[in-house]
């Protein structure tokens, strides 16, 4: 069986006002009534993989077991960090927690801030990436690639007719290429997009962590081992800050001999307004709207209100977001939203 680790303790600025420092976008209703974390957990349910494990900082502590405790999840424990060491020092106490827990579990890593349409295709992915990981394989799930996305992981198969039925092992991981890389391995056809989740068994991710990255393991097992535990949550000692802060991308997956699994499903993250837009239903014209919004001969646009009492009204806009709260206003032209975060670094407003 599949215990997920599902990592939400990333404060997602590109997806500002709606994702704020006090609540980044994994807990926020961005396209439905549920949280993204919520969608998050059900699709791993769906896929049977159930008693998650969470990853978090602190401060969202309530929001998480708020959020899972809503639909009814049980079985769980919430790790806190007492803060952000980015992903690898993240899966790793995850996997030090395990080790004492349930040691012969697998486990999926699973981000919180994605969309993923097809819930039997991915059941189908974890299915078939067990029997590799039960094998001792980290095993990620491919996406085809239709753009040269810098912000994605690539991940290269043994030839391209090799692609889109089985599991197989890769020949490389390549982690956020620049636009020339990509639009190479774009173009070459035996790439696919690294979707962000990894399955491989406690024992498989404890080997690898101590083979690549001693250090940061030692760090987050002392953490682990002092770890305060109250009331379902693990709190981890001090020590954990210590953690060198690096991507497990970077850590581990490009110096593994890593299996893929095709996904073959609409995906993407949710990680800029233009993404939302693209994944939000649209009229004829390509306008998305949200709460109390409104667009007059406007074409590509995304207008959202976040609060009942402010009005989002577009006229004759092109290829723009609009993004009301109670206390901000997001105006960005869609091919520039990557860029909303260099802003937001730099403002109080980022409450
Ligand atoms: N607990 C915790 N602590 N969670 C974190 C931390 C942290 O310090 N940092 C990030 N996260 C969470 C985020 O909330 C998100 O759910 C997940 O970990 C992935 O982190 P991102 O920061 O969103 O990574 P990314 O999108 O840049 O890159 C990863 O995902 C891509 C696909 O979305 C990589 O795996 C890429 O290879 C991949 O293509
Ligand atoms: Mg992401």
């Amino acid at each position: 069986y599949i215990r997920p680790v599902i990592l939400c303790g990333g404060n997602g600025k590109r997806l500002w006002p709606i994702s704020r420092r006090s609540m980044p976008k994994q807990f926020a209703r961005l396209s439905g009534d549920k949280t993204m974390l919520q969608d998050t957990i059900g699709r791993l349910e769906d896929a049977g993989c159930n008693e998650p494990i969470f990853v978090t900082g602190e401060d969202y502590r309530f929001i998480v077991a708020g959020q899972a405790e809503e639909i009814g999840v049980t079985g769980h424990k919430i790790i806190l960090e007492p803060e952000g060491r980015n992903t690898a020092a993240a899966i790793c106490a995850a996997a030090e927690v395990l080790h004492q827990d349930d040691p012969n579990a697998l486990m999926l890593v699973a981000p919180s801030d994605h969309c993923l349409e097809d819930t039997l295709e991915f059941a189908q992915a974890v299915a078939q990436a067990a029997i590799a990981a039960r094998n001792g394989k980290i095993v990620t799930f491919g996406v085809r690639p239709d753009r040269p996305e810098t912000g994605y992981g690539y991940i290269e198969l043994a030839a391209e007719s090799a692609a889109l039925d089985t599991a197989q092992p890769f020949v490389k991981f390549v982690e956020k290429p620049d636009l020339d890389k990509a639009t190479q391995m774009v173009e070459d056809g035996r790439f696919l997009w690294n979707s962000g989740m990894f399955l491989m068994s406690v024992a498989t991710a404890r080997e690898a962590f101590g083979q690549h990255v001693p250090d940061l393991q030692t760090t987050v097992s002392r953490s682990v081992q002092d770890a305060e535990i109250d009331l379902g949550f693990v709190r981890l000692s001090a020590a954990f800050s210590d953690a060198p802060e690096i991507a497990f991308d970077y850590a581990v997956m490009e110096n593994t001999a890593g299996w893929v699994v095709p996904l073959a499903s609409d995906w993407s993250d949710l990680g800029s307004w233009r993404s939302v837009w693209s994944e939000t239903a649209r009229d004829a014209d390509g306008v998305a709207t949200r709460g109390a919004a409104h667009a007059t001969n406007c074409k590509d646009v995304l207008l959202f209100s976040d609060d009942e009492n402010v009005e989002v009204v577009g006229v004759g806009l092109r290829n723009i977001a609009a993004i009301a709260t109670r206390d901000a206003v997001l105006i960005t032209d869609l091919d520039d939203s990557q860029a909303v975060s260099d802003v937001v670094v730099k403002l109080k407003a980022d409450k």
